[in-house]
């Protein structure tokens, strides 16, 4: 078996091609699996993980649970909320603690951006980072571009809009990262404020009009728009921007071809995109989610392949 590159999951940055490539030949091994009646193997018994949860999540929480169980891995799960974080303890100290109890890898979600990098340098444990504030979300955007790559053969060549609030999206950046180490396209879409100025650096096109920028895709990624990352207002109401960036059926229908709908979730209905194009044939939403199981397998199992027994 190949080898990955780097020894935690801290961000899509860091990572070669040819590591995407490892954790998706690895995925499509555990997605066969997963779909057995039995849908368990042994790989990790002798393997505790920790699910180390700062800030709120549905899927990415649930996703890595059951990868990890479907592994057959121990795990211990730790949230924020009605911990001893809120009588003062430190991120170090908490995770240290939890580690004591012979824990060899820890998922965490925090909502500082560097709190995955932060932990790697201090603790004896593989660290995977579920999302760092408005840094990155390595496995959301490895579930993607598995989930383009599965409906569309391929993620090289394919041009790829994200629409929405880019400046406070962590899924936005990995996915930026991931799209263009496979040969994708990748152009960004939102109003102006929304729209980091740090921009052009990452060699993305840029467009603010939602039309064009759907004319030109062949795959639509459409963002909520992240009110409680937002300090300010960045545009005059939610309405005004559902009218100028909401995705509806006519204007996808309207189109001059078929396009692929995806929403990393959860989805904001009626905002960013309304109910009949989240359901509609076109969008792969629940596509995603099935597969961030897979994608969380392969990268437990190729991390905790390198872990120092
Ligand atoms: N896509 C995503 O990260 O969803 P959750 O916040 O529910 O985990």
């Amino acid at each position: 078996m190949d080898n990955l590159s780097v020894d935690h999951l801290i961000g899509i940055e860091h990572l070669t091609p040819r590591d995407i490539e490892i954790i998706f030949e690895t995925a499509d091994r555990f997605k066969e699996v997963i779909n057995r009646p039995i849908k368990k193997v042994p790989s990790l018994r002798d393997t505790t993980i920790a699910n180390v949860f700062f800030e709120n999540s549905t899927r990415t929480k649930l996703s890595f649970e059951l990868a990890e169980k479907r592994l057959s891995a121990d795990v211990v799960n730790f949230s924020a909320s009605g911990s001893s974080v809120k009588k003062g303890e430190t991120l170090v100290d908490t995770v240290n603690n939890i580690l004591s109890m012979k824990v060899d890898m820890v998922v965490m979600r925090h909502p500082n951006p560097g709190a995955a990098k932060f932990l790697s340098e201090r603790v004896d444990a593989k660290v995977i980072n579920a999302g760092d504030g408005t840094h990155e979300h390595p496995t959301q955007a490895l579930l993607d571009s598995y989930s383009i790559r599965e409906k569309l053969g391929e993620v090289k060549g394919k041009k790829v809009v994200i629409v929405g609030d880019i400046l406070h999206s962590r899924v936005a950046l990995s996915n930026i990262y991931a799209l263009q180490k496979q040969g994708a396209e990748v152009m960004v879409c939102g109003p102006t404020t929304l729209i980091p100025k740090y921009i052009h650096e990452l060699g993305v096109k840029v467009e603010h009009n939602l039309r064009k920028a759907l004319e030109w895709c062949d795959v639509a990624n459409m963002l909520r728009i992240q009110l409680e990352r937002q300090d300010i207002q960045y545009f005059p109401s939610l309405r005004e921007y559902t009218m100028l960036y909401g995705l509806d059926k006519k204007l996808l229908d309207s189109l001059s071809k078929k396009i692929v709908v995806m929403h990393p979730g959860p989805i904001n209905r009626g905002v960013e995109i309304t109910s009949d194009v989240a359901d509609s044939k076109q969008s792969i939403i629940l596509n995603q989610v099935e597969n961030g199981v897979a994608i969380r397998m392969a990268v437990i199992y190729l991390f905790a392949s390198k872990i120092n027994r």
